[in-house]
């Protein structure tokens, strides 16, 4: 009930927005290129001050979820990486245009929007350098590394209540020297940066880094959404992400149904009130708000693009111009249309890491 409340609420606040001005377009543009990329904070340096922002983490100390010295440290490093990178986000969040691919003109016009992405974006790194009011939420982080949801993810974000969450991270997020190929990989950020050297660093795999991992996972707290619910993976991944935003996102097309069994079949989509046993649908634009990877991949984007002193691009496969959800038969925007999966696809599987 209270997700069709949230989404009763988007739908009114959109009704609301219907005259504000247009957000006016960043195309993204290439610059000239640099292949050389900014230092990376050197982790085992105790007087680099980059890297030396205190972060305070809640571990748990229930028997089968400590974690490790080592896996502290990894972890530690990795929310320092986080915070970074969302502050950069929001410093600037139209930078690079990549909030114009993953964040629809229909979220961009709704009143407070601005405000919204900058308070979003201050709680997120409220709740992982620990300065959050305990009041108001804390998170404890579990590391049982074989829980049974570590067989289909990286990490993963439970919610007790409203102010309780917990982050339980996965035995795959330390995952060392696997192929990078494999759709579960997930490197550290460290050699995320060190791939943009070379030039071969694109949004996919630096999304795919410990740091975009754990940008996804604060947006599945009710806390960083600065409401009643957590944010819901509405679309996985870079192309579905895109999708969503174009407003051309059908979770009962392409990998839409893969998606939703991963999200416990709940229809996050579609018409509403929706009968849980019957369908998803085609996803309203504006939930990219409520989507953990459109806010990770734009934060990613921005921070990347900047340590790397050039700008991340699209990944390859596609140039940039995927033809995902583009029907040549079938009309993805009529819901009723039987033939509402005809012609259509949703890009590329990409791996979930929660
Ligand atoms: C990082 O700092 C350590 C300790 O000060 C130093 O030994 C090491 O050479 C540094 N590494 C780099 C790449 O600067
Ligand atoms: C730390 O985590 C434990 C276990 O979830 C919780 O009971 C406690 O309130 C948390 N403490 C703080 C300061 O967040
Ligand atoms: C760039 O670096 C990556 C990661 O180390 C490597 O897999 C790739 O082959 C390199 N590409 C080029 C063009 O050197």
């Amino acid at each position: 009930m209270t997700n069709l409340r949230f989404l009763h609420i988007f739908v009114t606040l959109c009704l609301l927005a219907i005259g504000a001005n247009a957000f006016s377009i960043n195309r993204i543009e290439n610059r000239a290129a640099d292949t050389s990329c900014a230092k990376t904070p050197n982790t085992s340096n105790p007087d680099d001050d980059s890297n030396n922002k205190n972060v305070k983490i809640n571990y748990s100390t229930q028997e089968g979820e400590t974690c490790t010295q080592e896996q502290k440290g990894e972890i530690e490093t990795e929310f320092r990486n986080a915070i970074a990178m969302v502050n950069s986000a929001k410093a600037d969040w139209s930078k690079d245009g990549y909030e114009d691919i993953f964040f629809a003109k229909t979220a961009q016009k709704m009143p407070k929007y601005k405000e919204t992405v900058h308070d979003t974006l201050t709680r997120i790194t409220e709740m992982l350098d620990g300065t959050v009011n305990a009041k108001d939420y804390t998170l404890t982080v579990t590391c049982a590394g074989k829980a049974k949801s570590c067989a289909k993810f990286v990490a993963f974000m439970k919610q007790a209540d409203k102010t309780h969450g917990t982050l339980n991270v996965c035995d795959h997020f330390f995952d060392k020297n696997i192929d990078r190929k494999q759709e579960r990989y997930v490197d550290t950020t460290d050699n995320r940066l060190e791939q943009c050297e070379n030039g071969s660093l694109d949004l996919r795999d630096a999304q795919r880094s410990r740091a975009g991992v754990l940008v996804h996972e604060s947006i599945h707290t009710s806390y960083a959404m600065g409401g009643p619910d957590p944010g819901e993976d509405i679309a996985y991944g870079l192309d579905a992400a895109r999708l969503l935003a174009m407003g051309t996102f059908d979770r009962r097309c392409g990998n839409g149904p893969a998606m939703r069994a991963l999200t416990s079949n709940k229809p996050l989509c579609g018409k509403t009130p929706q009968d849980p046993k019957t369908e998803d649908g085609l996803c309203k634009s504006e939930l990219c708000m409520q989507n953990p990877d459109s806010w990770s991949f734009v934060a990613t984007g921005i921070w990347f693009s900047e340590q790397c002193k050039k700008k991340i691009q699209l990944p390859q496969e596609d140039g940039g111009k995927t033809n995902a959800g583009i029907s040549s038969k079938g009309k993805p925007n009529d819901n009723s249309a039987e033939s509402h999966c005809n012609g259509y696809s949703t890009g590329v599987a990409d791996f979930p890491f929660d």
